[in-house]
């Protein structure tokens, strides 16, 4: 497959802040690509760069072959944008905020019509054509977002943290969408802070965190990086969980870390044995056990092993789900 966006040693600081620190990448014709990290890891930077709507300090950015610096007029035309704040315009009806859309995109008045009637219909806003985008739900606007991205059917599709703050009904709604997109042709470049969106939408995907890649391949290939054995997760009690990690590390030798309650350590292959006797004498030392398991290495064990920090699961959120696990510091 040929590549349609090629990044090469990218930086922008804002003064003496590195918000992106020589990123090199390439997302190829026809995939959904995701970079996946944390807040203020420099996604949007990212994202505004490609766009041109912010200039890099130093590096190179190629799409479809054409440098973007010399030729972003061209360019522009081949990129749509779904924005991580704004996603529509509040004081406009859906219909309005697909009629400017195609006036800056300066799509005949024709082929607009058209293209609207379809929209809406595609995104579900038929009976809410005529209604402020403003009171939409927060699906209703990113469903909007989604088809006025499309309007002028551009070969890219940029989606900066698309399903940020939804529901788990309009998360996957958004899901099946986007891989109808791509399933007709539109190449996706991603941004999210979802482990499972990553490992549910994007064939390949770039791990970033301070600005730096430090993870790129397959969501199998990245998992890979957290070992071939399973993972050994244990929540205790905060005050046990001293003890629990000093135990693992010195009886059982395992590279145990933990994120508030939350310990994990990767077991080796033949790990289930371990497991067994690590229940047993935790038993033994009447330290309380919430939860004990093991699972295969996810996208959020890579993290910890790469960065030595923990990540979490949003505050409350269905603990134990892996569907909301997302990153906050
Ligand atoms: N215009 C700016 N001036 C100074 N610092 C900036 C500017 N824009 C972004 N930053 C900083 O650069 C870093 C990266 O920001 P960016 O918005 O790209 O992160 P992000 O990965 O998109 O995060 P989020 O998931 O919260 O959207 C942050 O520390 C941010 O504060
Ligand atoms: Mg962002």
């Amino acid at each position: 497959m040929n590549d349609i966006i090629k990044i090469e040693h990218l930086v922008k600081r804002f003064e003496d802040f590195t918000a992106v620190n020589d990123v090199s990448l390439t997302v190829k014709d026809g995939e959904i690509f995701g970079l996946l990290g944390p807040n203020g890891a420099g996604k949007t930077t990212i994202i505004n760069m490609l766009l041109t709507l912010l200039t890099p300090t130093s590096g190179k950015i190629t799409i479809s072959g054409m440098d973007l610096s010399r030729n972003h007029e061209r360019v522009k035309q081949l990129m749509g944008l779904m924005t991580q704040e704004t996603v529509v315009e509040a004081d406009l009806t859906a219909r309005q905020n697909l009629s400017l859309f195609s006036h800056l995109y300066h799509i005949p008045r024709a082929i607009a019509n058209k293209r609207i009637g379809e929209a809406l219909r595609e995104a579900d806003l038929v009976n809410f054509a005529d209604v402020k985008a403003g009171t939409f739900s927060g699906g209703m606007q990113r469903r909007l977002g989604l088809v006025r991205a499309m309007l002028q059917e551009p070969k890219i599709l940029l989606l900066d943290e698309p399903t940020t703050g939804l529901d788990v009904q309009n998360r996957s709604t958004m899901w099946e969408r986007i891989k109808e997109l791509n399933r007709s042709g539109t190449t996706i470049l991603l941004t999210t802070q979802y482990l499972e969106e990553a490992d549910e939408l994007c064939d390949r995907l770039g791990i970033i965190d301070h600005g730096k890649v430090i993870a790129l391949g397959t969501p199998s290939e990245i998992k890979r990086i957290a070992g071939s054995g399973k993972v050994l997760e244990i929540i205790v009690n905060l005050q046990d969980v001293q003890k629990v990690v000093s135990l693992l590390k010195s009886r059982f030798k395992l590279a145990a870390t933990y994120h508030g309650d939350r310990i994990t350590a990767p077991l080796d292959k033949d790990g289930e044995g371990e497991f067994t006797k690590i229940s047993a004498t935790l038993e033994r030392m009447r330290i309380p056990v919430l939860s004990i398991g093991a699972h295969l290495p996810t996208l959020d064990d890579v993290f910890i092993k790469l960065t030595g920090t923990g990540m979490r699961d949003a505050a409350g959120e269905m603990r134990g789900s892996r569907a909301n696990l997302r990153w906050r510091r």
